[in-house]
This record gives C-alpha cells, sequence and structure tokens, in this order.
C-alpha cells in the first residue's frame, strides 16, 4: 500500500487554494480541510455576539468565548464537498461574504484563536492522508508535511476571480472593493505578529498568474506524485 501524506498548501488569498486542494484531495481519496474555513466561522461567531463589527473588536471578549466556539465539518449530500457548521449550524454560506473576509484578518491574528484552530488541524491530521490550505500550514500546523506548495499569483488576478465569484452567489459588491479587500488582508495577513502568512523554505511555489485550473492541477498532481512515492 503506498504510504499517506500531509500535503500543505498556502498562499495569498484568493489563489485558488481551496480549489485545487479539493481536487487533489479528491484525486488521491484524502481527506480536505480548508482552515480559512474555520478562521471565518469564528469571525462570523464574533460578529453574531457583536464582539466585531467595521469600527470594532472587542478581542478580549471573544477570547473569554473560545470555549463556546465549536467548528466541525460535514459533507454535504448535495455536492458531495465538506462544509462547515458552527455550534451544530452549517454556516457555508454565511462564512464567504465579503463581510466576512473584510473582519476575518483582525480575528485571525488573535493567538488564542489561532492556538484553538491548530491544535483542532493537528488532530485532524494525525493518520496523514489530508490535503489542508491555509496561511500557516507548512510553517506552523504541519512544519513536517511531506509536501508543502505556495500558491500566488498577481492582486489584479485573484481580486478579478473573487468578484467574479461573489457576483455568481448574488453579492452586489465592487471590484475596487474587492481589490482593495485582497490587497488588504494580504498584508495583515503577513504582517501579523503569531504565525505571518510567508513561504516556508521547502514550500513549491506555484505562480498561477498564467496558468488555467487544468494545467495548474495537472502541474500539481504530478508533483504529488512524486512526493508520495518518495514518502
Ligand atoms: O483562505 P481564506 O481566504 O478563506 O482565509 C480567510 C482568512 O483566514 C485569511 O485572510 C487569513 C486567515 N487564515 C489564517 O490566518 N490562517 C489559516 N491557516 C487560514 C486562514
Amino acid at each position: 500500500m503506498t504510504k499517506k501524506i500531509i500535503i500543505a498548501i498556502d498562499g495569498y488569498s484568493s489563489t485558488g487554494k481551496s480549489t485545487v486542494a479539493r481536487q487533489l484531495a479528491k484525486a488521491l481519496g484524502y481527506i480536505y480541510v480548508d482552515t480559512g474555513a474555520m478562521y471565518r466561522a469564528v469571525t462570523l461567531y464574533a460578529m453574531e455576539q457583536g464582539f466585531v463589527g467595521p469600527s470594532h473588536f472587542d478581542q478580549e471578549a471573544l477570547e473569554n468565548c473560545l470555549s463556546l466556539i465549536n467548528i466541525r465539518f460535514e459533507v454535504s449530500k448535495e455536492t458531495g464537498f465538506a462544509e462547515v457548521v458552527l455550534n451544530n449550524t452549517n454556516v457555508e454560506k454565511k462564512i464567504r461574504t465579503l463581510e466576512v473576509s473584510r473582519l476575518v484578518s483582525p480575528v485571525a491574528a488573535v493567538s488564542k484563536v489561532r492556538r484553538k484552530l491548530v491544535e483542532q488541524q493537528q488532530l485532524m491530521g494525525k493518520d496523514r492522508g489530508i490535503v489542508m490550505d491555509g496561511r500557516d500550514i507548512g510553517t506552523v500546523v504541519f512544519p513536517n508535511a511531506e509536501l508543502k506548495l505556495f500558491m500566488t499569483a498577481t492582486a489584479k488576478d485573484r481580486a478579478e476571480r473573487r468578484y467574479k465569484e461573489l457576483l455568481d452567489r448574488g453579492e452586489d459588491v465592487t471590484y475596487e472593493d474587492v481589490l482593495k479587500n485582497v490587497v488588504n488582508r494580504d498584508h495583515i495577513d503577513s504582517t501579523r505578529k503569531d504565525s505571518p502568512l510567508r513561504k516556508a523554505e521547502d514550500a513549491v511555489m506555484i505562480d498561477n498568474s498564467n496558468l488555467t485550473l487544468v494545467e495548474q492541477f495537472d502541474q500539481i498532481l504530478e508533483i504529488a506524485k512524486g512526493a508520495i512515492n518518495k514518502a
């Protein structure tokens, strides 16, 4: 039997990490975990409790409630994809709005939030056979992952993709707002003190600005097969 490995995918926002991670997990028969969804779920909880909004963030109130936040994934019967469940409510749609995207980076910068989610992510990977995407997977969550990828693309390309996605979902947004959010999140995610977004030294860099989804997937699947054979 071939050995199961851990595949860590990090990179800037809207680089298509989750698309490729999901495709890869399906092709290899691995579990896929979208860690951004977990940070988004904590952010939604903080919004619903009134702890965070456009002009305020009561970090201490959120820290004091962390033990009340339960996040898990459940596979949707309709799509076959894992969806995020916050305290027994499926919040998959609610966490993808631009409103959550605007507030998630400050929440994800809180060390106590990170500690809680990283612990849960490490448990999810204990049997290997997992593809996990996020910002700190190759650097903090699984520094010993057999394969690490770091995805990037120009901010313009990324904002265009995200803008189309949000329009398709019926959100009323402008391209300028989406671009501003992408640039702003990159800045906060890469300059925060705890676990800033950075490429692990041993990560393979994938710039997909000029790659189609099919080209990108073929390239990454080859890399993954190589890593599995080597393991
Ligand atoms: O992947 P995403 O855009 O859904 O992630 C949302 C935010 O969560 C992102 O701006 C930074 C944060 N995040 C993080 O800090 N660490 C991770 N492992 C995943 C996401």
